[in-house]
């Protein structure tokens, strides 16, 4: 069975490809076996992760046009279901009373195949978002130490509270994870504080370990590689690799 995570968050431009994009390449360096699943239609993770933005897609897996293996794509990362901008489509396609368990279903089909799942988000509210939630074991909110980040995961807090009642139940929302922080751009106390109050809402804590902001994080997508390839020893990498190792020992590994 794999752990499957969806990284969540209305807003943009908070880390949340960055954040799969590095799980990824941690778990595969760990020797797991990785699917990376890209929900947003812009497709930053696909290109993030060296997969062609051609052939067989998410979208068409969503659609019952094919199959989750047929639609992988398999790059010197790891396994990626490309998605393009055809995927903005699905709201208006999928209908059905169970139109929130499509991707779920469909993992099914590969759920032996992997270790780890891994879900990038689009920055909007939509049956997409739905249904990574209800796919997910586990859910992780990045957000940039600003009061607009945090109202991206005020935007989301509902839907996820819904998801956790209606169609599952057992979601559990790992934490907040502070991404692009620096001592020069530190998160105010006031939005700390409202950042505390939607953490104790959704049943969470905000993680402890911070991603710091990091030139490395911006420049690895550019060549196709994951931070921890790109600068393994910069900041950010090892923050992301003391994160992963908390969460998911089995997965991460213990230390290196
Ligand atoms: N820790 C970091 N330090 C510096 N830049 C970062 C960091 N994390 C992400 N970025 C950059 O910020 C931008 C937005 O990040 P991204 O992961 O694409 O966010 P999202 O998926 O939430 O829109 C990208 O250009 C990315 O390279
Ligand atoms: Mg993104």
């Amino acid at each position: 069975m794999s752990k499957v995570i969806a990284v969540t968050n209305q807003k943009g431009g908070v880390g949340k490809t960055t954040t799969c994009a590095a799980f990824a390449g941690i778990f595969r360096r760990n020797g797991k076996r990785v699917l990376a699943i890209d929900l947003d239609p812009q497709g930053n993770l696909s290109f993030s992760l060296g997969a062609e933005d051609t052939g067989l897609t998410v979208h068409d897996v969503m659609k019952g046009k094919c199959t989750v293996r047929e639609a992988v794509k398999h790059t010197r990362i790891c396994d990626v279901m490309t998605s393009n901008i055809l995927l903005s489509g699905t709201e208006l396609e999928l209908d059905g009373s169970d139109r929130e368990f499509v991707l779920k279903r469909a993992l099914s089909q590969a759920e032996n195949d992997y270790d780890a799942i891994i879900i990038d988000t689009p920055p909007a509210l939509s049956i997409l978002t739905i249904n990574a939630y209800t796919a997910a074991n586990d859910l992780i909110i990045p957000m940039t130490p600003e009061v607009l980040s945090l109202q991206g995961i005020a935007q989301v807090k509902d839907t996820i509270l819904a998801v956790k009642k209606y169609y599952n139940k057992s979601l559990d929302v790992r934490g907040i994870l502070l991404t692009k922080y620096s001592s020069k751009y530190l998160l105010s106390e006031e939005v700390a504080e409202m950042a505390e109050i939607i953490a104790r809402q959704l049943g969470t804590q905000i993680f402890d370990t911070r991603i710091s902001a990091c030139i490395a994080a911006a420049e690895a997508p550019a060549h196709q590689q994951t931070l921890v390839e790109y600068s393994p020893r910069c900041r950010a990498a090892r923050e992301y690799t003391r994160l992963a190792q908390e969460l998911y020992p089995d997965l991460a590994g213990k230390s290196f």
